[in-house]
């Protein structure tokens, strides 16, 4: 949608040269991480107070205008891209940390703090906010909330939804609400917090943040397993919980996914040798190194009953640094390599290598490559399926029916279509996969309720 002169001198009026529609910001704004997708808004708005975002949902609101809400747009799904054009509203100005609360294990943010600066200034105070997505660098506290990111660390912590307690936010009418309050038990009515938490931004504009927080390990170790059978890696996922483990970190990564980032970082510092065919990441957190030592002896010993080669141990902080970074780089490294889609699936963790298995099978089927990584703990397998050789018509028609086939399989396991990077706009045509007509009726309904004109981040999740 284009804008009237009327909408353009009411947004310029109210936040002045925060009101953008140079071509050039435009086309900034115009993508986040999702694959080359490209949608540029009519103009950017920069609030800076939620009274100025209270007046352009009102104004919205009456003139109909579409509205994008966007973090640091590095989502996944394409959840903050304006494929409406309209108005793209970014966060970034709220950018302040309001206030921790020791005495109560709480901290009150604005959404436009990047992840890591804020689990840095609460670690100051020896304080953990432990959801970690891969962008946890630039990705904005809002977004994660928004998708309900997961990261590395949910295995053991859980993911964002588990933290949050209460929020503040626009409604697409314009009225300001708290949705819960600051206590860590609350069965007060229904629970709006957790309903916002994981709308990717189609009921409400998100603008104050209260987050539970736990102390901070002081201690962890990390292993990183090679296996001569990414099968039998999956398999052992699930032993070492049933071992009694809970590790803080269980990460799979096919051996392509750590040649492909090896290439990508220049960093060949972990040697895979010709028959690793799939690694494990482990690591293990808490406050005491004896404790954390018997954890790895008895995952030590669950492995012996997989076929693994040397298992290395991080001996200093820049070597576990220099795992990480390699894990956490394997998303980027991949879309470096070629066009591809990734898929964010999940199962429970037991059923891991069957999904492996039907990734590959459906691949053999259609035609194409994939590379699997992620986070095996929580059963989420993130599948990268390169475009590779494959013909554009193969790419736009065929591939979508192989999609379709890998979701139905990971339905019949128990799993759905997400863990954590949403639906947003790329996933949107398989949700009848996971939800039959009634359930997606009423999820529209709720959308109604919030939007009854449907201006908020339309086109996402649903139609
Ligand atoms: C990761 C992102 C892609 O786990 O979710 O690297
Ligand atoms: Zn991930």
């Amino acid at each position: 949608m284009s804008l009237q002169k009327l909408h353009l001198d009411f947004f310029q009026h109210l936040l002045s040269d925060r009101a953008i529609v140079d071509l050039q910001v435009r086309n900034d704004y115009s993508h986040d991480e999702t694959e080359d997708l490209c949608f540029p808004p009519a103009i950017v708005l920069k609030p800076s107070s939620v009274e100025e975002i209270t007046q352009i949902m009102c104004f919205c609101h009456e003139h109909e205008i579409p509205v994008t809400p966007a973090g640091a747009r590095t989502g996944l799904s394409g959840g903050a891209l304006s494929i409406h054009g309209g108005v793209l509203l970014s966060m970034e100005k709220f950018n302040r940390i309001l206030e921790i609360d020791e005495k109560n294990h709480q901290v009150t943010t604005e959404p436009g703090v990047i992840t890591q600066v804020l689990q840095n200034a609460v670690k100051e105070k020896g304080l953990f906010y432990p959801p970690d997505p891969a962008s946890k660098g630039s990705c904005f506290i809002g977004g994660n909330v928004s998708e309900n990111s997961g990261g590395p660390k949910a295995v053991k912590y859980g993911v964002t939804k588990d933290y949050v307690l209460n929020l503040e936010v626009v409604l697409p009418t314009g009225e300001v609400i708290w949705t819960g309050a600051n206590v860590l038990k609350n069965a007060t009515g229904y629970n709006l917090t957790q309903l916002i938490v994981g709308s990717e931004g189609t009921l409400a504009i998100i603008t104050k943040i209260v987050l539970r927080l736990i102390p901070h390990p002081t201690t962890d170790m990390l292993m990183l397993v090679p296996f001569f059978d990414a099968q039998k890696a999956c398999e052992a996922v699930a032993a070492i919980f049933q071992a009694g483990i809970t590790p803080s970190g269980l990460e799979f990564m096919e051996r392509d996914a750590l040649l492909w980032t090896q290439d990508f970082t220049k960093d060949y510092s972990i040697k895979v040798a010709d028959n690793h065919q799939a690694h494990l990441l482990i690591e293990v957190d808490g406050f005491d190194s004896e404790v954390l030592m018997q954890e790895c002896e008895k995952i030590l010993s669950v492995l012996e009953k997989f076929e693994t080669d040397e298992i290395l141990f991080a001996e200093s902080e820049a070597q576990k640094n220099t795992l990480w970074s390699l894990r956490r780089k394997v998303g980027e490294a991949v879309k470096s390599q070629s066009i591809y889609k990734e898929e964010d699936t999940v199962v429970p963790r037991f059923e891991l290598p069957q999904l492996l298995y039907h990734v590959k099978e459906i691949g053999k089927k259609y035609g194409f490559h994939s590379v699997c990584y992620g986070h095996a703990g929580d059963g989420n397998l993130h599948v990268n399926i390169i475009k590779g050789t494959l013909s554009d018509e193969q790419w736009e028609n065929e591939l979508p029916k192989a999609i379709r086939e890998l979701f139905t399989e990971v339905v019949k396991l128990g799993g759905t279509l997400s863990g954590e990077h949403g639906i947003g706009l790329v996933q949107k045509s398989y949700m009848d996969i996971a939800f039959p007509e009634v359930t997606l009726n009423l999820m529209r309904s709720i959308k109604k309720v919030f939007d009854p004109k449907g201006i908020l981040n339309a086109g996402k999740i649903f139609e």
